[in-house]
């Protein structure tokens, strides 16, 4: 399993190392210089986290999943986000980007 995600104050990477330490995922800020292809091609489940940025996916999340959206077409995707309040679509807004439909499972902690 393989976590990838972006953290502007550290609440996502907080969330994200957790998460990756529970579920003994790798763990990378999308802001690391590593091959991800090579990741995600070597993963079959890849968890996305970010936090919510104006009721939307920061750009730089939006750009890295543009850039390697076609090999996440066949990877089971977990989508985890931060945010202050419900004002923006929180993990559904992720499934967007994605040419997949998803109905995601919402979970508040
Ligand atoms: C520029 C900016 C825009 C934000 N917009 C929203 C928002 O629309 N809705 C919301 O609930 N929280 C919003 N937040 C709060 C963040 O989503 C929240 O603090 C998040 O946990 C920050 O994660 P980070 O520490 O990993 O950057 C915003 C924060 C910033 C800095």
């Amino acid at each position: 399993m393989l976590t990838l995600y972006f953290s502007g104050t550290g609440n996502t990477k907080y969330i994200a190392e957790h998460f990756s330490k529970m579920a003994q995922a790798e763990c990378h800020s999308i802001e690391e210089e590593v091959d991800f292809q090579e990741l995600i091609v070597g993963a079959s489940t890849v968890t996305f986290c970010y936090p919510i940025y104006g009721s939307c996916v920061p750009l730089i999340m939006r750009e890295f999943v543009a850039k390697y959206k076609t090999y996440l077409d066949s990877k089971k995707i977990i989508i985890l986000c931060t945010q202050n309040l419900f004002s923006g679509d929180g993990a559904r807004v992720f499934t967007e980007l994605l040419s997949r439909f998803y109905c995601p499972k919402v979970l508040f902690f």
